[in-house]
């Protein structure tokens, strides 16, 4: 690409870290406090402002012999047509693939039926200006050569390399409100979103898990869920539970009841949902690492991504966690499928002949990964070790501490940006949680989805969608 055409506005990699204390959420849900959630809902209304849980569909299954993502459907336009999307926490705005789009998959191997967004097709579609408020805060600045007729262009690269670039659009987006347990009413919000016009690596060739697009659940301001906080619609705060078992799983925007969660606190002012983690255990023995591996800056750190399928570690860390790992099977022979996963041939439950392993973060957080989740079996009885070094990563994010879904899934997983705190817990996600609807104080049951059981046979996508550089063609 030539860089005089290029400029570069955010190159979001991992930076500092700094540490808050927080305390546990503890929601008051007795029949007593009804008052007081009366107040609450009027002073809400009087703000203008309804806040309420949003329940999101979900489909897809995060084990790399699945399908290796999660994604949700959505709606856009009027009339509204429905959108699948991969959820991504690691990257900031909603894209959908549109007309103008000459290499984007067309079918989809998922089970779904694709749709390309078309502006003309829908009532209410709205080209952003360059001029516009959201274009100018979403480049930290006016324009240079900025006409008022010119469209607000988007390029994002994730962190395979694969990358998306258009314009951004206003429309509605129609989504699930709850508003009973396990009901839903349809709402709908104005919110800006980009048009897809070219993209490029995996998000452009194969149709083995092609989407509509991806929709960003990260922190900055161009994020549907900081729109949506922004009209008031909801708090800045979502939780998942992505199931591997069954596909699917929950996730939902709101303020979570049940399970109760502990919490770390997030790093503030990082591109990502970075976390502090301060050590590993296997079978209670601490790996002994340079103190300052997970330290973040420069590149480094630790990041929360439900865009990315598997999870990476420095190489220093990978080559003292895989023999502890492995310690208690001193015959086995490890050997390469597929040209890049290390597996073995084990007839056992792995989840007595492997050790846990925990990661502990910054408050006494720790995340317990079973062998059942860093194993996956690739077929018979042949095993695959999920724990990936960083090193082939992303050329610049080598010592990065990357934990997608081969470590998040099969937990409840909390992201409370009000507070700056995320937490998680072990949890079934083909269940249900409580969320507390912010309007009346009432508490409701959300749901499992499973959008789609389709299931593939072969390896599916490597994920590592974590956006690493946001980018802007000027002419
Ligand atoms: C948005 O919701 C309002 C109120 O329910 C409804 O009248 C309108 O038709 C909806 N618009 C779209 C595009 O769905
Ligand atoms: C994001 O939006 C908030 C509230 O609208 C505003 O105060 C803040 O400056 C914005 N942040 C950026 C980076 O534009
Ligand atoms: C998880 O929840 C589902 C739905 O309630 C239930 O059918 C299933 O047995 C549960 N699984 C476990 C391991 O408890």
């Amino acid at each position: 690409m030539d860089p005089r055409g290029l400029l570069l506005l955010a190159v979001i990699l991992v930076a500092e870290a700094a540490l808050v204390a927080n305390a546990n959420f503890v929601f008051p849900v007795e029949r007593r406090r009804r008052s007081l959630s009366a107040i609450k809902a009027h002073d809400a209304r009087r703000r203008g402002r309804i806040l309420s849980s949003v329940d999101l569909n979900l489909g897809g299954n995060g084990l790399p012999t699945e399908t290796g993502l999660y994604f949700t459907k959505l709606g856009l336009g009027s009339p509204p047509k429905d959108y699948y999307v991969q959820v991504d926490t690691g990257s900031d705005i909603l894209w959908v693939n549109c007309v103008e789009c000459s290499k984007c998959p067309r079918r989809s191997d998922l089970g779904i039926e694709l749709t390309l967004y078309d502006p003309k097709g829908s009532e209410t579609s709205d080209l952003i200006s360059c001029d516009q408020d959201f274009c100018s805060a979403t480049y930290d600045g006016p324009i240079p050569g900025c006409k008022s007729e010119l469209p607000c262009p988007y390029s994002i690269t994730y962190g395979d390399g694969s990358a998306t670039a258009g314009y951004y659009v206003k429309d509605y987006l129609t989504y699930n409100s709850v508003n009973g347990n396990l009901r839903t009413a349809t709402q709908n919000s104005s919110i800006i979103f980009g048009c897809g016009a070219a993209q490029s690596g995996t998000l452009a060739s194969s149709t083995e898990e092609a989407l509509d697009g991806i929709i960003g659940f990260g922190q900055a301001n161009s994020s549907v869920l900081s729109q949506l906080a922004a009209s008031g619609k909801v708090k800045k705060i979502f939780s998942h539970c992505l199931d591997n078992i069954r596909g699917g799983g929950i996730f939902a925007i709101g303020e979570v009841v049940e399970p109760k969660v502990s919490t770390t606190p997030l790093v503030p002012k990082m591109a990502h949902y970075n976390v502090v983690l301060k050590n590993i255990e296997v079978d209670t023995d601490i790996l002994q690492l340079p103190s300052d591996v997970f330290d973040s800056g420069n590149g480094k750190g630790t990041v929360i991504d439900s865009g990315t399928t598997l999870a990476y570690l420095p190489d220093i860390v990978y080559d003292q966690l895989i023999p502890k790992v492995l310690a208690r099977q001193p015959g086995l022979k490890l050997y390469l499928v597929e040209q890049q996963f290390s597996c073995f041939q084990y007839t056992g439950n792995v989840d007595h002949g492997f050790p846990v392993v925990k990661l502990n973060f910054e408050d006494s957080l720790s995340l317990p990964v079973y062998p059942h989740d860093y194993l996956f079996q690739f077929r018979g009885s042949v095993w695959c070790i999920g724990w990936q070094k960083s090193v082939e990563q992303t050329k610049n994010g080598k010592d990065m501490t990357l934990l997608g879904d081969l470590v998040l899934s099969n937990k409840l997983v909390l992201y409370d940006l009000e507070n700056m705190v995320i937490g998680w817990t072990d949890y079934n996600c083909s269940s249900s949680i409580k969320v507390k609807d912010e309007a009346t104080g009432v508490v409701h049951t959300v749901g499992a989805h499973n959008i789609s059981g389709a299931s593939t046979f072969f390896i599916g996508r490597i994920l590592t969608l974590f956006l690493l550089l946001t980018a802007m063609l000027i002419n």
